[in-house]
């Protein structure tokens, strides 16, 4: 354990009027709750300054060294409310442990995963009014590191400050369940062999950005990445991980090979698929073994999962060549009930049987 405690200053809250306002339709990102979490990290000093503040902008030094060389990780992860009342997150020591590998790679420090842990509790309990209580509703955490030296050589920062923010979130993409649209990317990669594509850092977003605007004038909702040598071997989407279901009970999902984030509502969804009795093939996955697979009735469903987007159904895929589609098949219907089993777990209405959830606020705490 950390002997670094966190001091508290209480920020000028909004009203309940205010504040349920905003939870009424909360959208996704544009929303924050009162208070934020820092920690501030120094080559000579370690982590220290562990505060709870009011949520509000942050000084940051024009020759900081985050704003010209992008090193920058973050995370996300949501907070539920239960029926009871109780608060929960899901699998927070996960995204504890992945902010450390992408540190490592952005040569950013390692944070210990029990603070991590604990500026989430400590961020969601002074905010635990914000944790909306609709359906599909959530509190989204955004914790982040950014370097914060003010120092124009390029070299790794001696500075940093880690910060977790919280928004009150309803679905990430609008319209209900509906299944989406993808693009794939032949011109632009995410991620090449060595790259960062594995971490979660900022860079890789604005590199996803171009591609995304190419998808969204082409009518789609994301992007999807492949290998930049081949375009044909999938990597995943701009923001979510990729399966697709075959008619013999098995998932494929491209292998964490370097190039890709490892999620963990996929590495969640391997768990309770196999539980189900389904085989997963974690390996090469590639456009053309889909669109066969489409074609010959061998491949019956595909989804985007990830926090944000839960996992979402994928209709069709689209390139300037060709496209496949499921048609009126979509969304599948395995595709539907792994989500309604890992909301399920989430949400507080089935079983926590594999201890994913940390409560945070107990109900007797929330009454
Ligand atoms: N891949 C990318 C590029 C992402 O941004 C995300 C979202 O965090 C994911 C995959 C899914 O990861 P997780 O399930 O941990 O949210
Ligand atoms: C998440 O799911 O947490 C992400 O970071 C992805 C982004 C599309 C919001």
């Amino acid at each position: 354990m950390t002997n670094i405690t966190f001091t508290t200053t209480q920020a000028e809250r909004r009203t309940d009027a205010e504040r349920e306002a905003v939870l009424q339709n909360p959208g996704f990102g544009t929303h924050f709750t009162d208070h934020m979490a820092s920690i501030t990290w120094s080559a000579a000093e370690g982590w220290h300054d562990a505060e709870i503040l009011p949520y509000g902008p942050i000084p940051v030094d024009p020759a900081s060294s985050v704003l010209h060389y992008g090193q920058e990780i973050f995370e996300g992860l949501k907070a539920y409310r239960h029926e009871d009342g109780s608060i929960v997150v899901f699998r927070p020591e996960e995204n504890g442990r992945r902010l450390n590998e992408s540190a490592v790679r952005l040569a950013l420090p390692e944070l210990p995963v029990e603070l991590f842990v604990e500026a989430v509790k400590q961020l969601v309990t002074i905010d635990a009014d914000w944790v909306p209580r609709g359906e599909d509703q959530s509190l989204y955490i955004r914790p982040f590191m950014i370097a914060d030296e003010s120092f124009l050589g390029v070299r790794a920062a001696e500075r940093a400050r880690f910060i977790v923010i919280a928004s009150p979130a309803g679905a990430y993409f609008t319209g209900g369940i509906k299944p989406v649209s993808i693009w794939l990317s032949q011109e632009f990669s995410r991620a090449g062999h060595g790259g960062t594509g594995a971490a979660k850092c900022g860079g890789n977003y604005a590199a996803s950005l171009l591609p995304q605007n190419i998808a969204a004038e082409n009518g789609c909702q994301q992007v999807l990445f492949t290998d930049s040598n081949t375009v044909d071997t999938i990597d995943e989407l701009g923001g979510m991980n990729l399966f697709l279901v075959r008619s013999d009970k098995t998932l494929l999902t491209p292998a964490l090979n370097g190039n890709i984030l490892a999620g963990i509502t996929r590495k969640s969804l391997i768990e309770l698929a196999e539980a189900r009795g389904y085989r997963v093939e974690e390996r090469a996955v590639t456009v053309s073994e889909w669109r066969e697979g489409v074609a010959d009735g061998t491949i019956t469903e595909a989804f985007a999962c990830g926090t944000a987007a839960v996992i979402t159904p994928i209709g069709e895929l689209k390139s300037p060549d060709f496209s496949i589609s499921f048609g009126d098949k979509a969304p599948g219907e395995l595709t539907m009930s792994l989500r309604e089993e890992l909301t399920g777990i989430q949400t507080g209405t089935r079983e926590d049987s594999r201890g994913w959830l940390t409560e945070i606020v107990s109900s007797e705490q929330a009454a």
